[in-house]
Formats: C-alpha cells, structure tokens, sequence
C-alpha cells in the first residue's frame, strides 16, 4: 500500500508550518511548499529528524496559474497519496483598493481564492476515488468580520472561502470527503511584517494576540475530526459570536479603539 501524505501550502512560516509540525507529531507525512525553497528544505529536515516521518518539499509561486497542476504533478509522480490538503498559503495587500493595481489584486485573489479552488479540484478526484480525504482552508475571522476601511478585498475573499469550504461539505460528506474552515483571529507569526500591516498588529492588545502553535493545533484537531469550521481560542469564538449577533456599526466603533486602523473612516 502506497503512503498517505499531507499537502500543506504556506508551509515556510507562521501558521502553516505550525501545522505541519502538528501533523507530523500526529505521524502524517508531509509535503510541504511556499515560495522559498531553501526555508522548506531546512524546515523538511527538521522535521524529519524530530518526528521520525517522511517530508518532501516543492517550491512554488502560488501566483503562478500552472503551479496547482505541477504540485498536483509532484505528488503523483512520487506516489504520494494526498488524503488531507491544507490550503494554508496567505498574505494581505497593505495598500487602499485605489492604490493598488488590478494586476496586484488578481495575483492576491489567485493566491488566497484560485489555486485553493484549483487544488481543491485536482485533489478530491484521488480522495472520491478512495471515498477518503480531509481539506482545511484557512479563512479568518475578518471572514465574520465588517469591511475593513483598509483591504477591502481580505474579507471578502476569507467570505468566500467559508461559502465555498461549506459548498464542499454539502457536495461530498456523504463520500467520505470533509471540509474544515478554520477561521483564526490575530497569530503572531510572519504575516504582518510580509504584508506591511507590523503597525496594525502592534496596536492590538495582547490578549487578542494568539500563538501560531495554538491556533495550529486546534486546526488540525478540528481537521481530522471532520469538523465544518473551527475558530481557534475562546477569546476569537465569543468575537464570532458576537459578530453574529451585534450590529456591525457598534462593532466597527469596539474595533477602532481595539484594533485601531482597521474601521476608522478615511
Ligand atoms: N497571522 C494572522 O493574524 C492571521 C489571521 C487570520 C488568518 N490568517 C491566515 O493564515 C494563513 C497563514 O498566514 P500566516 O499568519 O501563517 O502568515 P505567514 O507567516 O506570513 O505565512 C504565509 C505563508 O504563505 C506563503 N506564501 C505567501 N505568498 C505565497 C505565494 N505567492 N505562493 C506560495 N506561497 C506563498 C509564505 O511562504 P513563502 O514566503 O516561502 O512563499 C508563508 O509560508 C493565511 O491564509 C492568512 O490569511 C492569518
């Protein structure tokens, strides 16, 4: 019987390679990929010394429309059986809509929304044919959230994920296939620095600041249970919770004081 492996994207850093540290302490071997190839050959060794399973790695630009089908391609090549696909891979534009050029915010839409559709569609013909197969995508909580007065396209594009994370789980439960939304609120991990956004989480409470390893753990945990969302922390669960519940202009206004930047008018 051939290996089954996990396939996490945005594996170099932060949350993703959290995850991939998670999976692995969990004996699932791994193929991890990002952009820097050198990161993930080093991150690949690590955890093949600490965990004792297998790693492999494939560099990628997730911007590129042909890199799902040549991960797809590495992974079949190899033989590696993809039972559980971690669409982790993300980063926010820290330019205003008017700012920012529509060649910016397709390669942005592609990377957070396309190649996770694209993945999703080569990977789960494997998974039917085996009535197996679990998918994470990393939304956020900013998913829940009121638009934000800056990225006015994070949000929705998180939204979107969620309606089409629970569309997955309408069409294929009933095959064996589940689908997990995880929705994390402020991580501490490369995120703000690679986005330009370090002000911004500076200026949030610590309370409201989680650690990658935590909300890593929870995802997987809610993955491999076949959960349909997960809002990793209690601190983040009560603010979904009352992002469903309370009118968003009182929300946007609790915001501005603690999370200044983010819904303050222009
Ligand atoms: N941190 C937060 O507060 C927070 C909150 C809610 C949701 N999230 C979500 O969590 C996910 C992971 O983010 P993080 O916080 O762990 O940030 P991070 O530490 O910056 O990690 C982002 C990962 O994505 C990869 N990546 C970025 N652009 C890519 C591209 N064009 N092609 C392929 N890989 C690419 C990066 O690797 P390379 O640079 O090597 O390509 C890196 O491994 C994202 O989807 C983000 O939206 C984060």
């Amino acid at each position: 019987m051939k290996d089954t492996f996990a396939l996490i994207t945005g594996a170099s850093s932060g949350i993703g390679l959290e995850i991939s540290k998670s999976l692995a302490k969990r004996n699932h071997n791994l193929v991890l990929t990002s952009r820097r190839g050198s990161v993930l050959e080093e991150e690949a060794k690590k955890l093949r010394n600490t965990f004792g399973v297998k790693v492999d790695f494939f560099p990628c630009d997730l911007t590129d429309e042909k890199a799902p089908q040549a991960l797809y391609d590495f992974c079949n090549k190899k033989g590696y059986v993809v039972n559980l696909l971690v669409n982790n891979a993300g980063y926010a534009i820290p330019t205003s809509f008017d700012q920012t050029s529509m060649i910016e915010e397709e390669k942005f839409i592609r990377v957070l929304g396309i190649s996770v559709i694209a993945l999703c569609k080569l990977f789960i013909i494997d998974m039917l044919k085996r009535n197996q197969g679990r998918i994470m995508i990393v939304s956020s909580v900013a998913a829940f959230a009121p638009p934000s007065s800056i990225q006015a396209l994070y949000g929705p594009i998180k939204t979107f994920m969620n309606r089409f994370s629970e569309g997955l789980n309408r069409n294929y439960n009933h095959l064996g296939i589940t689908s997990t939304a995880v929705c994390p609120g402020y991580t501490i991990t490369n995120f703000h620095t690679a986005s330009g956004v370090q002000k911004e989480m500076d200026s949030v409470p610590k309370f409201m600041k989680k650690a990658a390893p935590r909300v890593a753990e929870e995802a997987v945990e809610a993955t491999l249970k076949g959960k349909k969302v997960c809002v990793p922390t209690k601190t983040f669960k009560i603010i979904v919770f009352l992002l469903k519940v309370i009118p968003h202009f009182f929300f946007s206004m609790v915001s501005a004081v603690l999370a200044p930047g983010r819904y303050e008018k222009k």
